[in-house]
């Protein structure tokens, strides 16, 4: 096992009823910015439900924040918190809300372009405090202090370490006005969030192996419960639950603990979204089954305790059940609902010499060995046309 610090500083509240809980955690003098995205909370009652939190606070509204959050819409966000004199933030959304958030918690205290935060060309030193209400499992943004920021203008995308949230409030009944496309998103990615920890080497670490395996198992397991057509309903809200504090625990530091992590297919995911606008969990599910085959020799071990116990593969050769984990693992993204291969998404050679380009530009070396180059990004893509 590797050294390490943990140190997670985040306040989860979680439960029903508990958005009536933000009076308590933010200062009744507060000048407070909430932020929020296209207007799903105004839909499913959420925004009734933190109006109504917040009836004896000073609030302004930011609205817009879409999607892959862009530093465009940002630089407005932060504009406005600079005018208003904020001093604490509320994000009301999905990963998106949150993440954004957390570049304007940054932005409003900074006299400079706050994508200079983004591409590292300057360090964070202050931030607003800001607190999270969650409406979407998936980024685990709402315990860790990571954000990925996009710039529509040159179809850029890239994480970056931004910064904690005060608090997070998590109420599993606002997830259930989510899409199924959205729930097989926020599950695919959960899942890959734990692969990126937990498929590298083998024989570092038991405690992590087996707290990831269980995370991994209880998703299979919480899945077809969750997109079930009646699943809309209080007969799901602990599958709900499960999932929502799944997504949180896969990406908050837990299971990261004295681990090598990989994280290439994230990378390489991020460029089909910014030059495709595939969505992130969904470019996840497309990538992962070619950075397996591409990387099966490194990997080959951890591929085959992980066939074997999250997939319950014990026979074949060594090549056999490799290629079995990664066909279960396929047919797993299949059964939520989403594609798996770039040629159904309308993605070719063209793009994939661009994305080559792009990272070869970068002199990316990304996985847990460093070997992950441009031309092995190639590759993995390549093997999933
Ligand atoms: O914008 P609104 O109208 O709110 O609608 C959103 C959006 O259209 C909708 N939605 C959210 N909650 C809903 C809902 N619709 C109905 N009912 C609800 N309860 O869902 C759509 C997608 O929302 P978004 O926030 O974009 O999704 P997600 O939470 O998956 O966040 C994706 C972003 O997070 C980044 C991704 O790259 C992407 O930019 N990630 C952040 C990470 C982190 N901070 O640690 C790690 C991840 O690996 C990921 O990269
Ligand atoms: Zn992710």
């Amino acid at each position: 096992m590797n050294n390490f610090i943990f140190n997670n500083p985040v306040k989860l509240i979680m439960g029903k009823g508990t958005i009536a809980k933000l009076s308590d955690e933010i200062p009744a003098g507060a000048r407070l910015m909430v932020t929020f995205g296209g207007g799903s909370v105004k839909r499913n009652g959420v925004y009734e439900q933190v109006a109504n939190a917040l009836k004896s606070h000073d609030v302004t509204e930011f609205w817009g924040i879409e999607p892959n959050p862009s530093i465009e819409t940002l630089r407005k966000a932060i504009a406005t918190g600079k005018e208003k004199n904020i001093d604490f933030l509320l994000a009301v959304g999905g990963g998106s809300v949150a993440d954004g958030s957390k570049l304007i918690a940054a932005g409003i205290p900074y006299d400079g372009d706050a994508w200079d935060f983004v591409v590292g060309t300057r360090r964070i030193t202050r931030t607003v405090p800001l607190g999270i209400v969650l409406t979407l499992p998936a980024t685990g943004t709402e315990m860790n202090r990571n954000a990925v920021i996009s710039r529509y203008e040159t179809r850029e995308k890239y994480g970056m370490t931004a910064a904690w949230p005060r608090f997070s409030i998590l109420d599993p009944q606002t997830t259930f006005s989510l899409p199924a496309k959205q729930v097989a998103n926020g599950i695919a990615d959960t899942f890959v969030h734990v692969i990126e920890q937990y498929l590298t080497v083998a024989g570092v670490s038991r405690i992590m192996d087996r707290l990831a395996e269980g995370v991994l198992l209880t998703l299979i397991d919480l899945a077809p419960v969750i997109l079930a057509a009646d699943a809309n309903c209080d007969a799901t809200y602990n599958a709900r639950a499960d999932f929502m504090l799944s997504a949180t625990v896969a990406l908050n530091g837990f299971i990261a603990m004295g681990v090598p992590q990989d994280w290439a297919t994230h990378a390489i995911g991020h460029e089909l979204t910014a030059l495709h606008g595939l969505d992130h969990g969904h470019s996840l599910a497309v990538v992962l089954p070619g950075t397996m085959n591409v990387l099966r020799a490194s990997k080959g071990d951890k591929i085959i305790q992980y066939g074997e116990r999250v997939w319950g593969i014990a026979s074949g050769s060594r090549d056999e059940r490799i290629d079995a984990a990664i066909a279960r693992t396929e047919t797993f993204f299949r059964s939520l609902g989403l594609t798996t291969s770039l040629g159904e998404e309308g993605i070719g050679d063209e793009d994939i010499a661009e994305i080559t380009r792009r990272l070869e530009s970068r002199d990316i070396a990304l996985g847990e060995n460093g070997d992950v180059t441009a031309q092995v990004a190639k590759r993995i893509l390549d093997d999933r046309k």
